[in-house]
């Protein structure tokens, strides 16, 4: 069965309860999926799976977290093209402007977006945990 891996990074939860919403969309899409903590992941990694959905809240200034998501996810553009990818994160105050950026660097790495991102305005609640589920079940779809 394909495999996806959720990786994220999380201050507070809010992210990391997003990222649980997309591990069980992907689970109810069908196909097999792994939570992964970002420190404990590296970009190399990424070819071991079908697809890989990541997830980071608005950091800094709309910027994505730089202790540990953005050193990976520079190494990770150099090793996205062609790959199957789905974003998603939190912000605070921001609207979720920070995932503009991020999205447009993942699509310049040349990563085929499995479905929109998904952003959320600080803990998720019931709409974007569905959301989130959906965007599990996109990646699940992509990769069958
Ligand atoms: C140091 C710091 C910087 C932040 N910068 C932004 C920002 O630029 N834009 C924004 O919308 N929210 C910003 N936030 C708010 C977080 O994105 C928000 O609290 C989010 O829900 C945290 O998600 P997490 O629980 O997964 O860490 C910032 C929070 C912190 C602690």
């Amino acid at each position: 069965m394909a495999k996806a891996a959720v990786v994220f990074w999380s201050g507070t939860g809010n992210t990391e309860a997003m990222a649980n919403a997309v591990v069980e969309g992907v689970k109810k899409g069908g196909a097999e999926v792994e939570l992964i903590r970002v420190g404990d992941f590296s970009a190399d990694r990424i070819a071991d799976y079908a697809g890989v959905l990541f997830g980071c809240p608005a950091c800094g200034t709309e910027e994505l977290d730089d202790t540990e998501f953005e050193p990976f996810f520079a190494e990770a553009e150099g090793k996205l093209s062609g790959v199957k990818v789905g974003l998603f994160g939190s912000y605070g105050w921001g609207g979720g402007a920070f995932m503009e950026t991020w999205a447009e660097r993942t699509e310049a790495a040349g990563a085929n977006m499995v479905a929109d991102s998904v952003t959320c305005e600080t803990e998720p609640d019931a709409a974007a945990i569905a959301q989130c589920e959906a965007l599990g079940e996109a990646m699940a779809k992509a990769i069958a």
